[in-house]
């Protein structure tokens, strides 16, 4: 069975979280997009991992993890976070293979990023990570890939400057190289776990266009980016924040008025800890906007969702979530392709009871207090997809599923 993890908003949706939780019945897990521009928290047993590409299920060491061929890599990245779980005992070797079709960053594109986003006239506010510039030589047809580094011709034809950068990580990348779809074959009848990086929002094409990341992090990207067909896709999971996020520029129409809501806008940042995990950058927060995530629902076939930092909300006597727009005086519950309407939305707010209790320790559906109840089921009934997983908290433990997610 192969089950796609998407974030169904901007990211850091808690897609890291919802992995790990998942890939303790998972054979194997396939990244299948972005590079080292996503940061995907766990935290377990009280220590906390960081990863930025490598699979979120690599903590799990009966695992078998691979960087699919949607991904672009940073091989200085890459064996600086190998580094860092060995540091933390988790042993990783001989369960990390690298798709010979991903393509290489190189230290130049992190330079270019930020230089080409410095002279823009709205800058998108790129992590600075060479993501932008990797994808782009790989449209130009000008990409070194991993299976590129066993090609003497190739190689020679490099530049002096990137070749000497390349030179210590070739054997090693080598060693890790596979051909995915052949490799994943040998799986089919076991559970695997494809991991999307970013989100929805964040998509090349379904995303809030040119204010975007530049892969395909829908769902969809699973398909190509994971070497595999789209009908060998059997459920997707969309994992969602119980409010909206975004790092970066570009339009968020729930964004909290940092002027006439600092308080809320303060409490949320602070309570979610809302601060990236790549550049350490504070995070835009808003309201929920289920206009957003119904679009993400349908525009990437989401069967179940899963709702995170449910806890953040515990202190507040009223909850409030976006269910429409208003665009110059037009009531619309479609989410809209132009950065200019989505600038002029205006969100029409549904008010919400708050539960004012402690969610932590709730470990089951009926653990949670009635308000909370009302709030889930009122998105299960705008999206049209149920919420099969719940976290109540940054830790491991503090999830649960009202059904299986491994189940047909
Ligand atoms: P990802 O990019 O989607 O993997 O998400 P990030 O790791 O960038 O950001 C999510 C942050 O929220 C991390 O700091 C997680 O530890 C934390 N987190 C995940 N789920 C929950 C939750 O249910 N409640 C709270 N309070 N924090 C959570
Ligand atoms: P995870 O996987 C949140 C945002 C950047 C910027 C835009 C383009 O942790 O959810 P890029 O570096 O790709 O050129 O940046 O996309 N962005 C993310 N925002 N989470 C992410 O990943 C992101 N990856 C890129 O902030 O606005
Ligand atoms: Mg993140």
């Amino acid at each position: 069975m192969n089950i796609v993890v998407v974030g169904a908003q901007w990211g850091d949706e808690g897609k890291g979280k919802i992995v790990d939780y998942l890939s303790s019945g998972a054979r194997c897990i396939v990244r299948y997009s972005g590079g080292a521009n996503a940061g995907h928290t766990i935290v377990s047993g009280g220590v906390q991992y960081a990863l930025h590409l490598v699979p979120s299920g690599i903590l799990h060491t009966d695992t078998t993890v691979y960087l699919g061929a949607g991904m672009v890599i940073d091989p200085e990245a890459l064996f600086g976070e190998l580094a860092m779980l060995s540091g933390k005992g988790i042993s990783w070797e001989g369960r990390v293979f690298i798709s010979d079709r991903a393509h290489i960053v190189l230290p130049r594109y992190r330079t270019l990023d930020k230089e080409r986003d410095s002279l823009r006239r709205r800058p998108i506010g790129t992590t600075g990570r060479g993501i932008g510039t990797t994808y782009a030589m790989k449209s130009e047809r000008d990409g070194i890939r991993i299976a590129d580094l066993a090609w003497k011709e190739k190689m020679a034809d490099l530049e002096e400057e990137d070749r000497a950068f390349l030179a210590p990580w070739i054997s090693r990348l080598l060693e890790m190289k596979v051909n995915l779809t052949y490799e994943l074959w040998k799986y089919k009848d076991q559970r695997i776990l494809f991991e999307g990086a970013q989100g929805v929002l964040l998509d090349l094409d379904l995303g809030t266009y040119p204010y975007v990341s530049s892969g395909f992090s829908s769902a969809a990207g699973a398909a190509i980016g994971g070497c595999i067909g789209p009908r060998a896709i059997d459920k997707v999971v969309g994992v969602f924040k119980a409010y909206s996020t975004r790092v970066g520029n570009g339009p968020m129409p729930t964004e909290f008025d940092e002027n006439s809501q600092s308080a809320l806008y303060r409490f949320v940042r602070d309570t979610g800890r809302e601060y990236g995990v790549t550049t350490g950058r504070p995070r835009r927060c808003g309201y929920l906007d289920l206009v957003a995530l119904r679009y993400a629902c349908r525009s990437n076939s989401i069967d179940s969702l899963a709702l995170t930092h449910l806890d953040v909300y515990d202190t507040l006597s009223e909850i409030e979530a976006c269910v429409a727009y208003n665009i110059n005086g037009n009531i619309t519950e479609e989410f809209p392709s132009s950065v200019e309407d989505l600038n002029a939305a205006h969100p029409v707010l549904k008010t919400f009871e708050g539960w004012k209790s402690c969610l932590k320790e709730c470990r089951s559906y009926g653990d949670l207090p009635d308000a909370a109840r009302t709030y889930i089921e009122f998105i299960e009934a705008y999206c049209g997809v149920p919420v099969d997983i719940v976290s109540v908290g940054y830790d491991r433990e503090d999830t649960f599923i009202r059904r299986e997610i491994w189940a047909g």
